[in-house]
């Protein structure tokens, strides 16, 4: 019977004759292969009886090489290990060329890996991760689920700014060479494929909203787009972002589902990506080692991990953080690169960070920012000079998710697209539901690679996407 790394290693199924395919991680003394299937970061030991074993085989067991093998999984002789295979035979399902090989058992950088992304998920770290990853993944649509909410697919390609930010990709099929223009020599979009001009998505939580006017609570968790220019750490040209929407729901409210949700879906990765959590853990580290002591972290990643699922966030207006920040030693120093003079600054990420590692030493919400640093469709507040904004800020991460209470008043939203010379006609549909049952209603969106990041401690966004697309790089 054929199983995978991951049974053959948990289960109690001694002393049986097996089979299993995976590849060659490495192969030692002619005798011990170490296999892996994916199945779990661990490998299985096959013990090669290599002298009766063809001499040509035997060289063909490389590492990256496909092999099937069959054999009996017995008690392990050696140490490292409960159980081993037995190999009876083993057929080489597709050689590995040891010397073009690009992964060998050794480590390698990021860098480099990440210039062979269609490989690095044969190494521990990269395959742990998007194991995570996929946990995650199915951590979401499960709390989600069992909370009563409604998936929702979100059109990809949408003709309104839903972010106002202007920072899109434009879709067409258009000559670029030779468009079809208009008397005044624009671009005459009538003419493109869906007659007017279109972008990928930034967020698809006006489309959402629409929904949760009708099916209560939706989310929607979908590839988006954001054609900024920047070389962080922390931005994709494309990610992954989860939002929830929810009628009847107000910023408290909000508030109260975020940090339940962040909370439940890293617990249940706590829960249930053990193993790979205790390797990234030990790589960090050893990561960690080759740091100044005052740079290092206080803390493991799992503890880190469960510091964030067992305790309360911290809830901060924005008013008090610019007291916080304004009175802060960096702030008086003038350490940080951008200093605090007034009350409407715009938070950069060495303030959020500040906040979140020095100050607070926990996750945070900021709420209630000023309404001219934020998006349009945020709800007034009574001062006439804040919204009902918040943003969840993570250690080491800064911003995790974003979101608001939505203005639910047409007159006050109009009055605000006029104000950002948002064209009334683009967003007919979305003023329609605040003529047709308007009512208070709330969302966030969260950044998935984020949430990966946070629960991988992996430095850099690009390491927690698959094929990450960043400005002059899509490769793959
Ligand atoms: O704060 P943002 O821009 O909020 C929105 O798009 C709202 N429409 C969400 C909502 O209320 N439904 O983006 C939400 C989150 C950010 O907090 C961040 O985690 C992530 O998306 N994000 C990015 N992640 C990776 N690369 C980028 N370029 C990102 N831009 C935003
Ligand atoms: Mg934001």
């Amino acid at each position: 019977m054929n199983y995978t790394v991951s049974q053959l290693l948990t289960q109690d199924i001694t002393f049986q004759p097996i089979e299993i395919k995976g590849w060659v991680r490495a192969f030692r003394a002619n005798r011990f292969i170490a296999l892996n299937d994916g199945s779990t970061i661990n490998n299985i030991q096959c013990v090669v009886d290599f002298e009766n074993t063809d001499e040509d085989l035997l060289k063909r067991i490389t590492t990256g090489a496909a092999v099937h093998i069959k054999g009996d999984l017995v008690e392990s002789q050696g140490k490292g290990q409960k159980v081993e295979i037995q190999v009876s035979s083993i057929e080489i399902l597709g050689d590995s060329d040891p010397e073009a090989y690009p992964i060998q058992p050794k480590k390698h950088t990021f860098e480099f890996l990440r210039k062979n992304a269609h490989l690095r998920t044969r190494t521990n770290t990269f395959s742990a991760v998007m194991r995570l990853r996929s946990s995650l993944s199915f951590a979401i649509h499960k709390y989600f689920t069992d909370n009563g909410f409604y998936h929702v697919h979100t059109p990809i390609i949408t003709g309104s700014d839903a972010e106002g930010a202007g920072e899109m990709f434009r879709v067409t099929n258009l000559d670029a060479k030779n468009p079809p223009l208009n008397d005044d020599s624009s671009i005459n979009y009538k003419e493109d494929f869906f007659g007017k001009e279109t972008n990928l998505t930034v967020s698809g939580q006006l489309e959402a909203e629409t929904y949760a006017m009708s099916l209560g609570k939706v989310y929607t968790f979908g590839p988006t787009f954001r054609a900024e220019n920047s070389n962080t750490s922390r931005h994709l040209a494309e990610f992954w972002m989860v939002e929830p929407e929810v009628a009847f729901m107000d910023l408290a409210g909000n508030m109260d589902l975020a940090e339940d949700f962040m909370k439940s879906v890293l617990g249940y990765a706590l829960e249930h990506n053990r193993e790979d959590l205790e390797f990234l853990e030990q790589r960090l580290l050893t990561e960690e080692k080759s740091k100044p002591q005052a740079e290092r972290s206080e803390m493991s990643l799992i503890e880190k991990i469960k510091f964030v699922v067992d305790n309360n966030f911290k809830r901060v207006s924005y008013t008090e953080a610019i007291d916080i920040l304004r009175n802060s030693k960096p702030n008086k120093k003038k350490k940080f690169k951008y200093i605090i003079e007034e009350w409407g600054a715009d938070l950069q990420s060495e303030h959020e960070r500040f906040l979140v590692e020095k100050h607070f030493k926990c996750p945070v919400i900021l709420f209630d920012y000023p309404a001219n640093i934020k998006a349009f469709y945020m709800r007034l507040n009574e001062d006439g000079k804040t919204v009902r904004a918040m943003d969840v800020l993570f250690p080491g991460i800064g911003e995790m998710a974003g979101g608001s209470q939505r203005e639910e008043r047409l007159e006050v939203l109009k009055e605000k697209m006029k104000a950002l010379d948002i064209p009334e006609e683009e967003l007919w549909w979305y003023l329609d539901l605040r003529k047709y049952g308007t009512a208070v209603h709330s969302g966030f969106g969260l950044g998935f690679e984020r949430l990966v990041m946070f629960a991988t401690g992996m430095g850099n966004i690009r390491d927690v996407i698959p094929y990450p697309r960043t400005p002059q790089n899509a490769e793959f």
